[in-house]
């Protein structure tokens, strides 16, 4: 059994990749400091899988911690690496937080990896580097433009962190551009739980349909797209963790080809905030409370993926339909709050 190290695997998208590698076989050690997640999680992946993965609870900030980790785990064969701080609002207000958190954690993992001849990198990128982009659906060969946040800012230069440090050593690695992760595991064991008024659209939803919140704000219907409001790739959550386990895969087995290879992970559809919002009711039959709230700075107006290169060179595809994702997320909201 291979060992991989996956950061931040008790954290939303991290749990649900910990769930694929533990169901193909993989031995997995999470690191997490738990700033974002919860002991339960480990609950729900070993409910999933018959299985407790490995867990060390430690802060990826603190370089004599990671040296320690990896002098106690020198058969790693792979990292998956998730930990990061990912509210853009708060980067903007903290980026100091944001460029520690998300920098130095990865230097202090690549440098581990130069240590123990571990070249086997899977990195969290997202599509906000691509910010507002001049052709849909967006290719991985358009152009990055200048980060909006510091947020934003940690990913780009995250990715250029890694390909240097691939042109010096035997590191093979892939990044792969995330699209708008949504939905939950279909067993209800695991999902996303925001800590907080949510930030992102589907579990502000779920969550006013559970009536935790008073109604969703639908931030601008006066964008020039079909209805008026923004347009995202709302990929779900599993859809998302199989394409981590297809990328770990074919970098075990040689078959990248170069060392920094990069992947949009999407489904290749944009949906507005208005479909999202009448799938939600259909699949669910809860009528939600919304109303239209003057746009939210900072948003781009539509962004999808062109997901040829995922689909030919990675060989992986999104399977799930917004549908499966909207009423998993639902089951979960359902039965985090016991309704
Ligand atoms: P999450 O917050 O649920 O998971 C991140 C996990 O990392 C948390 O469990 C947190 O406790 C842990 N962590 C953070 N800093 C740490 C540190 N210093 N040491 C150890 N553990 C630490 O986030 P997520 O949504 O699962 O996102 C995972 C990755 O994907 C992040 O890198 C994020 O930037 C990226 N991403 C997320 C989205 C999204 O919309 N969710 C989109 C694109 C990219
Ligand atoms: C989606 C749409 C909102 C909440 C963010 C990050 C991005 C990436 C994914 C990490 C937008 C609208 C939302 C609400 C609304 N994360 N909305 N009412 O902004 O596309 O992307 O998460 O890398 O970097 O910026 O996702 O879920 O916040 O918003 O109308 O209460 O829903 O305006 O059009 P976003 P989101």
């Amino acid at each position: 059994m291979k060992k991989i190290l996956v950061t931040g695997g008790l954290g939303y998208i991290g749990s649900h990749t910990v769930v694929e590698l533990q169901n193909a076989g993989f031995e997995v050690v999470i690191i997490d400091n738990l700033s974002n997640s919860t002991l339960n999680v480990l609950e729900g992946i070993t409910n999933i899988t018959n299985k407790p993965p490995v867990f060390e609870r430690l802060d990826l900030r603190v370089k004599t911690d990671v040296v320690d980790f990896f002098s106690r785990h020198k058969d790693v064969q792979g990292i998956i690496h998730f930990a990061a701080s990912k509210a853009v609002g708060e980067s903007v207000e903290n980026p100091l937080l944001y460029y520690e958190n998300n920098l130095n954690t990865l230097i202090y993992l690549l440098q581990e990896c130069k240590n123990y001849e571990i070249n086997n990198f899977i990195f969290s990128s997202s599509c906000t580097v691509y910010g507002e982009p001049d052709v849909l659906p967006i290719t991985e060969s358009a152009p990055v433009k200048e980060a909006t946040s510091p947020y934003g800012n940690t990913k780009q230069i995250s990715e250029e962190i890694i390909n240097d440090t691939c042109k010096v050593s035997n590191l093979k690695a892939i990044a792969l551009r995330y699209f708008n992760p949504i939905g939950a595991h279909h067993s209800a064991e695991i999902g996303e739980l925001p800590v907080g008024v949510p930030q992102n659209l589907v579990p502000f939803i779920t969550q006013t349909a559970a009536g935790i919140r008073k109604e969703l704000s639908v931030f601008g219907n006066d964008y020039p797209t079909e209805d008026g409001s923004c347009v995202r790739d709302y990929i779900h959550v599993v859809d998302l963790a199989k394409a981590h386990l297809i990328a770990l895969q074919r970098l075990l087995s040689n078959k990248n080809e170069s060392k920094l290879e990069i992947f949009n992970v999407g489904t290749g559809k944009g949906s507005s905030v208005l479909e999202v919002v009448n799938a939600f009711e259909k699949v669910t039959k809860q009528k939600l409370n919304y109303k239209i709230v003057p746009r939210r700075a900072g948003d781009v107006i539509s962004v999808y993926a062109d997901t040829k290169k995922a689909n030919t060179k990675l060989g992986w595809k999104s399977e799930k339909t917004m549908e499966d994702a909207l009423s998993s997320a639902w089951k979960w909201e359902q039965k985090v709050r016991n309704i």
